[in-house]
């Protein structure tokens, strides 16, 4: 398919199951308590563009639905989605797909997890589960995953999920107070299909 943003909308079937996992949408009021918990975090935004944020910012920015849309309509939007583990309904983390605007047939992939539930799989599982939708239920051509080289457990989910390291961009951003030197994964369609054979 070309580089064009003519494909139907993704509007999966809710909730996309895994093995442990449910990703649903997100619950703009009902979700932001346990979303609080680990946004709140110097930790868990040390290498990611959010900043640690109050109840009431979180709240506030999850008012606007774009935040939490679970349908892909047009180039340039989000999906965002919660991931909650199957057996008990808990929210462990929630997982963006970036429908690229400037190329239509790309997208960018996003995570954070709990770190009361880091280190079980369950951002990996995550990332399949939307390698999946990205390819499987909306035709994209490339999805990358973009990461801070001084975070290697998110290089260690990207590699897991089948994804490539194609770049390391040295000391390309000022980012958090100091360079950051960006690190670019990558998987194309055929590559996740070859490795689904
Ligand atoms: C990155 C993150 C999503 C990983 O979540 P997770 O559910 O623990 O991920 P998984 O369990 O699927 O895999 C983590 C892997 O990293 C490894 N890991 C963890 N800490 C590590 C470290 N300091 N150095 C190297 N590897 C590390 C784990 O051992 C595991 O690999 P393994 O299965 O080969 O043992 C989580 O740490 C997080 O939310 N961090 C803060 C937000 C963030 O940085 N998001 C990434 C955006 S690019």
């Amino acid at each position: 398919m070309a580089d064009d943003d003519t494909r139907p909308a993704m509007a999966p079937d809710y909730p996309v199951e895994t093995e442990r996992l449910l990703l649903r949408p997100i619950d703009p009021v009902g979700d932001i308590d346990a979303m609080h918990a680990y946004r709140s975090r110097e930790d868990v935004c040390r290498y990611i563009p959010p900043v640690p944020v109050t109840r009431e910012q979180l709240a506030a920015t999850y008012a606007d639905p774009e935040r939490s849309r679970s349908v892909l309509t047009e180039a340039g939007q989000i999906l965002a989605l919660a991931i909650v583990l199957r057996e008990t309904g808990r929210f462990v983390g929630d997982i963006i797909l970036i429908w690229s605007k400037d190329h239509p047939s790309n997208g960018e992939v996003g995570y954070i997890v709990d770190p009361e539930h880091q280190g079980r799989g369950y951002a990996t599982e995550a990332v399949r589960a939307v390698l999946a939708l990205a390819f499987d239920g909306f035709g994209l051509h490339r999805v990358v995953g973009r990461i801070d080289a001084r975070n290697p457990a998110s290089g260690r989910v990207l590699t897991k999920a089948g994804m490539r390291q194609e770049a390391v961009l040295v000391e390309n951003e000022w980012f958090k107070g100091e360079w950051g030197t960006e690190v670019d994964f990558a998987i194309l369609e055929r590559e996740w299909r070859a490795q689904r054979a």
